[in-house]
């Protein structure tokens, strides 16, 4: 390998062996996530020149239009995972019921749940989209298929968690609860190359990121929250709103600022996902020193008590997500 690049793999290993009791399970299910992602960033640099764009004519548990490659990368991760012999059970958001392990192959205790394709309503505009992942380790000692219960847990007790962002480049972000590491796919070796090191996200940003189309759903607070910082003349706050969660929170990672979706009106908790869209960015977010809410508490410390639970969420940096509930707290 050429000196001074990491690849993931290399990464991963040189994590491992400051685990001394680690087996290697978990490494090996990042890496396995690595190669679903990379098939899938594959389909979807080529998806407008292959038939693959368009309606799979089928709908998903929220009665959502399954987009054709939403239906792909939930099968390609599925296929990446099921037979690694470390999971006992996956949840996915284009599957109803828990995703159990087939019966040829062994059980782990690792539990993922994924969100395999963000932004799905962006492919057919060639904008950026993602996957979103969370690893959570089974509370029992019982060996065999895993239960929805066992997602029943707050973040905080995730074994790790990340993103793929299909964007100008290909790029994996995880944490593994030792800081947010960021890898950018090169196309030409086929292999993740770690680029962000320990990335933190600026404490304060100028972005904010909400679709106001929705402002006259939204309750008091959040509407006085809007109307304050657009009337922050000293941080001179700016509009970002791509529609991929995932692309929404990694740009505001970098830059800094906040990301809120908000219940409203129409839709008391919110509209995403807890267990594989909140709870996996909220890890990544506070690892990188920023904070994640759903205006009551901390994401993390929400126990779930369904696979396909929504919860508000307003994520980012530090000082745009306390300021946000001082408002929700009623206190601003
Ligand atoms: P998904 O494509 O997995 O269903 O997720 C779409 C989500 C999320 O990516 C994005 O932040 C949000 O929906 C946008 O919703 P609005 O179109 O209501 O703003
Ligand atoms: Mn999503
Ligand atoms: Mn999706």
């Amino acid at each position: 390998m050429e000196q001074g690049v990491t690849n993931l793999n290399r990464f991963l290993l040189e994590q491992q062996r400051e685990f001394p009791g680690a087996t290697g399970g978990f490494t090996i299910l990042i890496e396995s996530i690595g190669f679903a992602s990379k098939i899938i960033s594959r389909e979807v640099n080529k998806a407008g020149i292959v038939n693959i764009i368009g309606r799979a004519q089928s709908t998903n548990v929220h009665g959502e239009d399954q987009q054709k490659l939403d239906v792909y990368a939930d099968k390609k991760m599925i296929q990446a995972l099921d037979h690694l012999g470390k999971l006992c059970a996956m949840a996915s958001e284009e599957n109803d019921d828990l995703i159990l392990i087939p019966s040829k192959y062994p059980k782990g205790k690792y539990l993922a749940a994924f969100d395999p394709l963000d932004g799905s309503s962006n492919i057919d505009v060639n904008i950026s989209i993602g996957t979103i992942f969370g690893i959570y380790k089974r509370k029992d000692d019982k060996e065999g298929d895993g239960c929805c219960e066992d997602f029943y847990q707050p973040g905080r007790d995730m074994v790790a968690a990340g993103y793929i962002l299909y964007g100008s480049s290909t790029m994996m972000v995880y944490s593994a609860g030792n800081g947010v590491h960021g890898f950018t796919l090169d196309p030409s070796v086929g292999e993740y190359i770690l680029s962000h090191p320990n990335m933190q996200m600026p404490d304060r940003g100028k972005i904010y990121s909400m679709n106001e189309a929705n402002y006259n759903l939204w309750d008091d607070a959040t509407k006085k929250y809007l109307s304050y910082i657009k009337n922050d003349v000293d941080t001179k706050y700016t509009s970002r709103y791509i529609g991929s969660l995932v692309a929404d929170f990694h740009r505001n990672l970098l830059k800094g600022g906040i990301f809120i979706y908000p219940e409203d009106k129409n839709n008391p908790d919110g509209k995403l996902r807890l267990l594989y869209e909140c709870a996996p960015l909220a890890f990544i977010a506070e690892q990188a020193g920023g904070r994640a809410v759903n205006g009551k508490e901390d994401i993390l410390d929400v126990v779930p008590t369904g696979l396909h639970q929504r919860e508000p969420l307003a994520i980012g940096s530090k000082y745009e997500v306390d300021l946000y509930m001082k408002f929700k707290r009623g206190e601003l």
